[in-house]
């Protein structure tokens, strides 16, 4: 019997992750079936239970992605302490009694910036746009490579000093930097060797009010959002940094979900250069 696995999502229609994780499989002759759901806005909960309980082979896990990722985190009846810290998850794995949300979305960045961009996080200045659920995500995982110093920036300032009072609290970074917060204009001045756009503001084409001098020499600008050049972009490479988008960070975080549920971890660079490819 073959083992299930899907992402849920609203919309869905444009998700790579069957054809990331049917490259995975084949590479490492892993036999399981992975399938894209669109649940309705309000019907998360039964789409899962309708996966569960209906097909050939037994399901084993799930990927989620927007809008329905707090919705997993509720759904989850065990968590790991990274989805806890992201207050989402992206990754069930469906056990005997139980339903464990993880967060692999971090990892994803992290391990993208390492192993694909030689770009470590450790003793980095980084700066964190935005502090919404992506910016949440992956806080903990870059706190947790011991960076200089994290600073994160939102247009609205109160958020991202809440996220940074909440993380600066957490058990998990003790003895690690604490995460420090700012608006757009608190930035003019300040230097920075890795910048994050966390922020959806490249989603409908905004730019973002940044100094060019955030940039510094050799900084490393990476956009989330991935298959286009959004203004973030366009401005970091003006300013002379080295440009990455979100495509490795999807690729990786769908390595981590699968080295979760299959103990295998396959190699994510023939996979990222076949959806470069096309
Ligand atoms: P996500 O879960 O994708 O992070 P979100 O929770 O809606 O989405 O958060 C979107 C983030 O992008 C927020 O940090 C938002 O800033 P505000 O908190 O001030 O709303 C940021 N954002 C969206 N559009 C933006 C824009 N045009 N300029 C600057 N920031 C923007």
């Amino acid at each position: 019997m073959t083992d299930r696995y899907a992402v849920f999502g609203n919309p869905i229609g444009h998700s790579k992750s069957p054809r990331i994780h049917a490259l995975f499989a084949a590479q490492t002759g892993q036999d399981l079936s992975y399938q894209a759901i669109l649940a309705a806005k309000d019907g998360f909960a039964a789409a899962v239970g309708a996966f569960i309980a209906a097909g050939e082979g037994p399901a084993k896990g799930a990927n989620v992605t927007v809008p329905f990722k707090e919705e997993a985190f509720r759904l989850a009846t065990r968590r790991t302490a990274r989805a806890a810290a992201a207050g989402a998850v992206n990754t069930l794995s469906f056990e005997q009694d139980a339903l464990i949300g993880d967060n692999t979305d971090g990892a994803g960045l992290v391990r993208d910036l390492k192993h694909n961009l030689g770009c470590d996080p450790g003793g980095r200045r980084i700066l964190l746009l935005g502090a919404g659920g992506a910016a949440r995500g992956v806080i903990l995982p870059l706190l947790l490579e011991r960076p200089a110093e994290l600073l994160i920036a939102n247009r609205t300032e109160e958020t991202a000093a809440r996220l940074a009072l909440e993380f600066a609290r957490l058990p998990d970074c003790a003895g690690g930097p604490k995460p420090d917060s700012a608006g757009f204009a608190g930035l003019a001045g300040r230097q920075f060797d890795l910048v994050i756009n966390a922020t959806s503001a490249g989603l409908s084409g905004a730019s973002l009010p940044l100094p060019p001098g955030v940039f510094g020499p050799r900084c490393v600008a990476y956009e989330m959002v991935y298959g286009r050049e959004t203004p973030f972009m366009a401005q970091a490479r003006a300013a002379g940094a080295r440009v990455a988008d979100g495509l490795g960070m999807l690729v990786e975080q769908a390595a981590e979900a699968f080295f979760i549920w299959r103990g295998v971890r396959p190699r994510t660079a023939p996979v990222l250069a076949a959806l470069k490819g096309n």
